[in-house]
């Protein structure tokens, strides 16, 4: 595959598989995003680059996508509302984009066979109650009334219209459900833990928990994310639903104290209850760690960074920037 489409390609993980690729062999690549929460500065430094071509545009507004499409052989649909703070901010527009957008994107690929890969998420598991989370693990979200979860319902949709549209032999599906994903780009803005606790601790200024911080998460670092996202594009696992994450977990209060440890800040740590911060619309895993055995098994790789390599990276990468 050498004339790729990525749709959020000007977002922190967009921006960096457009790095890897353009490191690769590709011949052209296409990068439409309507830079709501992407940014033209993760992609100013590839512009010149003859291969790549950037329409900023939201993709509802595109009126010949099929046609835009028809000279590119592979699609990663990246874009999407993102984050919760984002979701909760900006709940209907961005839950009618990852349903629209992604049906538009589908068609699109339809029309001129081309492959997709979409980004899911973690969220579709809700609260799971099993221990580790594997493809099959039953889905638990909350109702509606907890509109938090509207996040999960429309990755949920994506991921039935992509199956749906694969059992009919209609579209070439992969899903990837990416679990809490982190690298020097994020931004802190809309809700991002790692960066959000990085930046208030190189300030100095108090760290807050929403809820007690006995929640966990497992982090994984954007480089291995964009070599399993071109893995899978290579061996063409199509129909397939893959995790993409790490197993090793952290506390978020233990975050935070790493987070001050590596900056040797003066932060102190505060709490917040979720309501508090998100109002009563609110819910939250209190753990949330993949099953990787299928992709591990799929791609011959596995995850190759721990928390304290990628702390220590994004925090170095944003004392540079200052
Ligand atoms: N970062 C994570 O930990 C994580 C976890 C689970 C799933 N994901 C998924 O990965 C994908 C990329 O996420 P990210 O972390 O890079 O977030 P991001 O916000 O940096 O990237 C999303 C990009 O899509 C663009 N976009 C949004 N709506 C658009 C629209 N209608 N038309 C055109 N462009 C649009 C944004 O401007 C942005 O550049 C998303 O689909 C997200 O749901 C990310």
């Amino acid at each position: 595959m050498k004339k790729i489409i990525i749709t959020g390609g000007a977002g922190f993980i967009g921006s960096s598989l457009v790095q890897a690729l353009l490191e690769k062999d590709v011949e052209n690549l296409l990068i439409i995003d309507d830079l709501s929460t992407g940014s033209e500065s993760n992609i100013s430094s590839f512009l010149n680059d003859k291969r790549i071509e950037f329409i900023n545009s939201k993709i509802e507004d595109i009126e010949n996508l099929d046609s835009l499409f028809s000279s590119y052989d592979f699609c990663y649909h990246l874009a999407a509302g993102v984050g919760v703070q984002y979701i909760m901010d900006n709940l209907s527009d961005s839950l009618l984009t990852n349903i629209l957008a992604t049906h538009k994107v589908f068609e699109a690929c339809q029309a001129t066979n081309i492959p997709v890969l979409l980004t899911s998420t973690s969220e579709v598991y809700g609260v799971a109650e099993d221990d580790i989370w594997t493809e099959e693990t039953k889905s638990l979200i909350g109702p509606t009334t907890k509109l938090r979860w509207s996040y999960a319902a429309s990755k949920m949709i994506d991921e039935f219209i992509a199956l749906s549209l694969y059992e009919e032999g209609k579209i070439s599906p992969i899903i990837v459900r990416l679990f809490n994903i982190i690298g020097p780009n994020q931004l802190s803005k809309y809700g991002m833990v790692v960066p959000k606790f990085i930046e208030a601790a190189l300030k100095d200024e108090d760290i807050l928990i929403h809820g007690d911080g006995s929640q966990s998460r497992s982090f994984t670092w954007v480089e291995d994310v964009v070599n399993y996202l071109i893995k899978l594009a290579e061996i063409k696992a199509y129909g397939e639903i893959f995790n993409i994450g790490q197993t090793e977990e952290i506390t978020i209060k233990d975050l935070a104290e790493l987070v001050i440890f590596k900056t040797n800040s003066n932060s102190k740590i505060i709490y917040k209850s979720h309501e508090d911060v998100f109002g009563k619309a609110f819910e939250d895993p209190k753990r949330r760690t993949p099953g990787i055995d299928k992709i591990i098994e799929f791609t011959g790789m596995k995850p190759t960074k721990n928390i304290e390599f990628m702390v220590e990276n994004i925090v170095d990468s944003k004392k540079n920037k200052k």
